[in-house]
């Protein structure tokens, strides 16, 4: 897009990481260690996504969170026996990256969604620590792969012209309906204007395959059609139907990001190991080479 904004739009400061599902797809591993815990390679799911938002820019992380679910509160704060240990025993560099990933003090924030009543839900759980202003919105089971952060790229578009943005990526037409869908203006923007958004659409109806891949950046008005707390597809309180009031009844502007890179759904199991495929073959100094060997016997 070659347009001239001048207008400054609010910064994105805080995000949101819905973390009080129940992991159901997962059980039993799921049942004592919440799924955002998983490792993939050497780091839980939900540290990636973190380094994600921190490359973004992102100063303050809100994490939605639930029953058993204290484990990752605990991640992200100081560990002193541990630290100290380390530092006795000369592992420096161990301690350094330890150090390196925690936020720093009054960073973070934590607040508890009862009952997992859905994404919408637990999104709106979060509605006093945001405030009024808008925010980044990043699930978790979703990794993005890429040189350049998903996120980071969202909020230079966000820059560019406010509203509200949505991450998205083809998927195959089979699968269109275990997500949330978008139709656009013109799909080879890099940004776009959204003309039709459905969550999980019914096999053979999905309006195209374009697939909100995870990464929102929202106006802090959704809020108020959260708070509304109607249930929709599944039962469940959805994001995407406040989504389409705060666009349909506001007139809120509403773009879709487009997404060039890796993704990998870590809610799914074929999806978690894929990637953890993907990760240690990026770490090239250190385990890809190995990986593809071991991978070369194991396949014959
Ligand atoms: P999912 O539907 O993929 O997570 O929600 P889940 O319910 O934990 O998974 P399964 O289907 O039972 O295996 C996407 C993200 O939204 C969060 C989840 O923790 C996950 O990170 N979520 C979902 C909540 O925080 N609260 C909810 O009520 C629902």
């Amino acid at each position: 897009m070659t347009q001239v904004h001048d207008k400054v739009h609010k910064k994105i400061r805080k995000a949101v990481f819905p973390v009080a599902g129940l992991g159901t797809r997962f059980l039993p591993a799921t049942k004592a260690v919440p799924k955002e815990m998983l490792t993939v390679v050497d780091r839980p799911v939900i540290q990636h996504v973190v380094d994600e938002a921190r490359a973004a820019g992102i100063e303050h992380f809100v994490f939605v969170t639930g029953r058993n679910k204290a484990v990752i509160e605990d991640h992200f704060d100081a560990a002193y026996e541990l630290e100290d240990t380390l530092a006795r025993r000369d592992k420096h560099e161990a301690l350094k990256s330890l150090k390196a990933d925690q936020p720093a003090a009054g960073m973070t924030s934590f607040t508890r969604q009862q009952e997992p009543l859905g994404l919408g839900h637990a999104v709106w759980c979060a509605r006093d620590i945001i405030g009024d202003e808008p925010f980044a919105l990043l699930l978790p089971d979703m990794l993005h792969l890429s040189d350049k952060p998903c996120l980071g790229s969202m909020i230079e578009a966000y820059n560019e012209v406010g509203g509200n943005h949505i991450n998205v990526a083809p998927v195959p037409e089979d699968q269109t309906h275990q997500y949330g869908i978008v139709g656009v203006d013109d799909v080879q923007a890099s940004y776009s204007p959204i003309n039709v958004m459905v969550e999980k659409p019914a096999p053979g109806t999905a309006p195209s395959n374009w697939h909100i891949t995870g990464r929102y950046i929202l106006q802090p008005e959704i809020f108020e059609f959260l708070g509304r707390q109607e249930a929709g597809v599944g039962g469940e309180i959805q994001l995407t139907d406040s989504m389409l009031k705060l666009r349909d009844q506001l007139g809120q502007g509403f773009f879709a990001d487009r997404y060039d890179g890796e993704i990998h759904d870590c809610g799914s199991k074929i999806g978690f190991l894929t990637a953890n495929m993907a990760y240690a073959l990026a770490r090239k100094d250190e385990l890809a080479d190995e990986l593809r060997d071991e991978m070369k016997r194991m396949l014959g």
